[in-house]
């Protein structure tokens, strides 16, 4: 049978898992956050294998669209078949795309043997549509999801969000990307065509067969092999010119930091809530689960030599740029990006620890519980902390907010967490304040760690907007 049975796993479960993966925590030591697993494996920096051509999901206008989770067999490169999960038997989903004041409309049926919903990850919609796990869709059933766009250009996601099944359900293969256009982006004269693409970066096990396999921890699973949009051993080949990758860490608990090998700048034009003021330049940058980079590499003096995308704190390398030595987008990076109107004078502070690997000050996710009411249209300061087990990426449904400072841990806000951000990164020892303010809609909203095995343990809050 090619159903993959995904068995509910019970807090119970987790722990036990847990106790049996403590020895390989131990092994990492690696970079400031420590993901764990040592680097290595197929990824590996002059790694020998063969690549393969970068999956580029199709890209759909979502109005009317029928998406189907179901089991599926896809292709991860080469002919090496998995039979796993999938949105329209594609792995990823395919890229969705609109634009500001779209009507967007998606016929959703569940072929899974189990609940799940869709979730719009950074869109700006209400609750009933938001794929909450409350409005859990049921194995053979169908939902409509229909909203309007309401927000800037930006690379949003979506994926599965039903109670205690997310971390599986995305391990084994249900995400995909969402692309919002606006007459501000469109002016800029980025890198468009085949010159954006956008790379879902996360990690991966395999069976013998080599079929996609989830591995859960509560500590975070973290596989043993990177995917960039679903394909093993991924390479691109690339002009002479700038290219826009629209990257999104779609891992359930593994923080990257990406780099290219050659050590070179790129620039960094956009974020979780689309573009920045001004674009910075980096050597490298964070970019942990959920949250998304808006990057532009210049590959312009890269003559015949292949350069790869890096993750510096694992060593893999992610993704082979192949030279076609051949002319490219040469127009320049704009220097002024887009406006972003400052949060300021909150009229009040609400204070979250992050305890444990689940729960948000000191309580598990309740379904029917609602931990704090939040008035419409107030700014607010909201502070996060962590008593350990972080990474945790926090994470904010249905608007996003503006990050005013981090004290502890690394100690500093990089640039490119500037501008309109829904999720953030806590690193052990860190607090991070946010100022947001929930003007869009009333009712029902959640608050997690996108660390998904702690997300489906508890480590997420019911809010809501009055
Ligand atoms: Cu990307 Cu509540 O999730
Ligand atoms: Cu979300
Ligand atoms: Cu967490």
């Amino acid at each position: 049978m090619m159903q993959k049975e995904q068995p509910r796993l019970t807090r119970r479960d987790f722990l036990r898992v847990a106790t049996l993966g403590t020895g390989a925590v131990a092994a990492g030591g690696l970079g400031v956050l420590a993901a764990g697993a040592a680097p290595g494996g197929a990824g590996k920096p002059g790694g020998g294998a063969a690549r393969n051509p970068l999956f580029v999901p199709p890209t759909i206008t979502p109005i009317d669209y029928p998406l189907t989770a179901a089991p599926a067999t896809v292709d991860l490169g080469g002919g090496q078949t998995s039979n796993q999960l999938a949105y329209n038997g594609l792995f990823p989903g395919p890229t969705l795309q609109a634009s500001s004041g779209d009507q967007v409309s998606v016929d959703f049926s569940n072929r899974l043997t189990e609940e799940t919903t869709v979730h719009w990850h950074g869109m700006v919609v209400p609750h009933e549509v938001d794929g909450h796990p409350l409005d859990a869709v049921a194995p053979g059933g169908t939902f409509s999801y229909q909203y309007q766009i309401r927000q800037r250009a930006a690379l949003n996601w979506y994926h599965p969000h039903p109670h205690m099944l997310t971390a599986s359900q995305v391990a084994n293969g249900l995400a995909g990307a969402f692309i919002l256009r606006d007459s501000v982006e469109a002016g800029l004269g980025l890198p468009s065509g085949a010159y954006e693409v956008p790379l879902i970066i996360r990690d991966a096990d395999f069976d013998r067969q080599g079929n996609l396999i989830y591995k859960p921890r509560s500590s975070g699973y973290l596989g043993k092999e990177p995917l960039v949009n679903g394909t093993r051993r991924p390479k691109l080949d690339v002009d002479q010119g700038l290219y826009r990758f629209r990257v999104l860490d779609g891992a359930n608990g593994r923080v990257f930091r990406l780099a290219l090998s050659t050590g070179a700048n790129f620039w960094i034009v956009g974020n979780d809530g689309g573009l920045l003021e001004t674009p910075v330049q980096m050597t490298e940058a964070y970019i942990s689960m959920g949250e998304r980079l808006d990057l532009v590499v210049d590959f312009s003096g890269q003559g015949a030599n292949s350069i790869f995308l890096r993750d510096l704190e694992s060593g893999w390398d992610l993704l082979e740029f192949v030279s076609t030595n051949q002319p490219g987008h040469t127009r320049s990076v704009p220097t002024q990006l887009s406006a972003i109107p400052p949060l300021t004078a909150p009229v009040r502070t609400r204070e979250f620890s992050f305890d444990g690997m689940s729960r948000i000050n000191g309580q598990q996710y309740d379904l029917n519980r609602i931990d704090w009411q939040v008035p419409f249209g107030e700014v607010e300061k909201w502070v996060f902390r962590t008593n350990g087990n972080a990474p945790h990426p926090v994470h904010i449904h249905g608007m996003p907010f503006q990050v005013q400072g981090r004290t502890g841990g690394r100690g500093v806000v990089y640039p490119y967490e500037r501008g309109w951000k829904d999720t953030v990164l806590l690193a052990d020892g860190e607090t991070v304040e946010v100022l947001v303010r929930f003007d869009a809609y009333k009712g029902l909203y959640l608050m997690h760690c996108h660390k998904l095995e702690h997300e489906d343990m508890g480590m997420m809050a019911n809010f809501e907007v009055v």
